[in-house]
């Protein structure tokens, strides 16, 4: 009985593969042609630069490129690859991770500072791409950041206790989820400086010699990042290096660092929740957890803490 069940399946199995086979052999055209896409052609007009050519007399210039995008990946740093592979190794930007993550790409695209790797190709027939504004630059799309690191290594963008005493890789400090839900929108940054480049007041006094220059949107976040973690001790002293006539109080609330962050983060919000602290019209408050618990490396990240 089994026997003739399975033979009987076959046979209704070999004559739907005969069938669909005859269909297939009556209808079926020849193979198929792989689609052919339909070359779309967009201009991108790229600031270069570059300080040891001797050609153009040293001076910076727009060059032109022509990119097929119907074969191109959809994002400007997609373009900008495809132009260096194939029509200009000489093109200099930067980019590691592709994803929004390291902040090494960031470039003013048609005038505003972004994340090529984050922007989509406008459907426009020209991009303009220029390096972030008024940095100083070191080839092409590559701008100087060691004054902005300068800045960020001033506001001490690490934990500062006073019970300097632990075991380092051994113990965890406490944190509530409460007051770790406090540092949402501030740790996400990834320091691309399109926010301090896209700042009017930054351009005028990031530059001066410190401590007479304004630390920037990028710093200013960072440091209020710092200063309200319950973790860390040190918030008289963060603050008092802060109160001067440069370093936060240059910012006139316009927001454009805001409103270019290509992570959505609220940079001049920080500033102004910084001031707030810095006149003493609000306060840090207490932290809800406090001490360390030691770290057992067999539990691995479901440590309770
Ligand atoms: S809000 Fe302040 S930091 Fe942001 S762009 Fe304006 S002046 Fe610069
Ligand atoms: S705040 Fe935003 S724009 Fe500014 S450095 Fe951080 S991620 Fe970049
Ligand atoms: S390549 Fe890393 S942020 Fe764009």
């Amino acid at each position: 009985m089994f026997q003739f069940i399975v033979s009987k399946s076959k046979s209704i199995i070999v004559n739907r593969v005969l069938i669909n086979g005859a269909k297939n052999a009556s209808t079926s055209p020849q193979k198929a042609e792989p689609e052919k896409k339909v070359p779309k052609f967009k201009k991108f007009k790229i600031y270069r630069y570059n300080p040891e050519s001797t050609e153009r007399g040293k001076k910076p210039y727009m060059q032109e490129y022509t990119v097929d995008v119907s074969n191109c990946g959809p994002m400007v740093l997609h373009a900008l690859e495809k132009i260096k592979m194939e029509q200009d190794s000489s093109l200099t930007f930067r980019r590691s991770c592709r994803e929004g993550i390291c902040g090494s790409c960031g470039m003013n695209i048609n005038g505003v500072n972004k994340l090529a790797c984050l922007e989509k190709i406008s459907t426009s027939t020209k991009t303009k791409i220029y390096p972030l504004p008024h940095m100083y630059v070191v080839k092409d799309l590559v701008v100087d950041f060691t004054r902005f690191l300068e800045q960020h290594k001033r506001i001490k963008p690490y934990l500062i206790r006073k019970d300097d005493k632990f075991d380092e890789g051994e113990e965890y400090y406490l944190q509530s989820i409460k007051d770790r839900d406090k540092l949402d929108g501030y740790v996400e940054c990834i320091l691309c400086a399109c926010c301090s480049t896209s700042c009017p007041e930054y351009w005028w006094h990031g530059h001066a010699k410190a401590p007479n220059d304004f630390l920037g949107p990028s710093a200013l976040l960072n440091a209020y990042r710092w200063i309200i973690d319950s973790r860390d001790q040190n918030t008289k002293s963060r603050l008092d290096e802060l109160k001067n006539y440069y370093s936060v109080y240059r910012c006139h609330q316009i927001n454009n660092c805001t409103s270019c962050c290509p992570k959505n983060l609220k940079p001049g919000l920080a500033i102004s929740k910084l001031r707030l602290l810095l006149a003493g019209c609000s306060k840090k408050g207490k932290p809800e957890m406090e001490g360390v618990i030691k770290s057992d490396p067999t539990k691995g990240a479901n440590h309770p803490c």
